[in-house]
């Protein structure tokens, strides 16, 4: 059964400024933040996933984003290192909350920045890391270590998505849907040589961060208003599209899987 870790967005806000979806003055509809939130949680409940909630803590308007705070697997927990300093704490208090749950914490050199799940993407074997807008590179040679597995680096040049989850969606072993504009050419051409089919996102469903997926067996959770040909396409490989209207949170430059800590086994 897949695992996962979201947060309430009682304090989520739009308090600074540290993507280019993120705009001073935005404000939040805290009622129809809390309607996306649980119709994307009732969803997973639906589909057969286990939710986990941490506890939300004033001062932190970003904690929604959970896939950031680190990465978990098995027994261990890597913290995450951001570069933003508004949300460094916020690892903290994962570290804690994983502490609690008898995990090994890992902490990395300071210097190495690391934005946990928002850079690390798996499909159901390999591994990837993104590099060059939130994560450094270095921190590849301590995630092999650590967690005994190969990563493919894939470098990330473009700030609107600046997390690889935002433009690189595994939806198995065999087909990805990606964000061309995201990447470099070497990227494109790795992600070509890892994946037998590639599901092109086009700008209609990158306006929507549709990348920023989550999937559990054939149901694949995204963002509310994809192209028709997106979802022809995902339907044509046998998965089940299950959009779920994410507005509130496309505000501070997240949607679906930013939402979503998975908690691997
Ligand atoms: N405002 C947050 C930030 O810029 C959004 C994080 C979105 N998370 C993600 N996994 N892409 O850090």
């Amino acid at each position: 059964m897949k695992k996962v870790l979201m947060c309430p967005p009682k304090y989520y806000n739009i308090e600074y400024v540290i993507n280019p979806w993120m705009k001073t003055g935005t404000k939040i509809d805290r009622d129809a933040a809390y309607t996306n939130y649980s119709l994307l949680k009732e969803n997973y409940e639906s589909s057969g996933m286990e939710v986990l909630e941490i506890e939300p803590v004033e001062g932190f308007p970003d904690m929604i984003y959970t896939a950031n705070i680190g990465y978990a697997e098995e027994d261990v927990f890597i913290k995450a290192n951001f570069k933003a300093p508004e949300r460094r704490k916020e690892s903290e208090i994962a570290v804690n909350y994983f502490e609690n749950l008898n995990y090994k914490i890992h902490v990395l050199p300071e210097e190495i920045l690391f934005e946990g799940e928002g850079d690390i993407i798996r499909s159901d074997t390999k591994y990837f890391i993104g590099y060059g807008e939130r994560t450094s590179i270095k921190v590849k040679e301590h995630l092999e270590k650590i967690l005994d597995k190969e990563f493919h680096p894939i470098e990330l040049n473009n700030p609107y998505f600046y997390h690889l989850d935002t433009c690189l969606g595994p939806l198995n072993d065999d087909t990805a849907m990606i964000n061309p504009v995201a990447f470099t050419k070497e990227g494109i051409e790795l992600i070509n040589s890892q994946f037998k089919n590639i599901i092109i996102a086009d700008e209609q469903d990158n306006n929507l961060l549709a990348c920023n997926l989550v999937v559990n067996k054939n149901d694949v959770f995204i963002g509310k208003g994809i192209s028709e040909k997106l979802k022809r396409e995902l339907e044509s490989y046998g998965f089940t599209v299950i959009e779920i209207n994410m507005t509130e949170f496309l505000k501070g430059g997240g949607s679906v899987k930013c939402l979503t800590q998975e908690i691997f086994d």
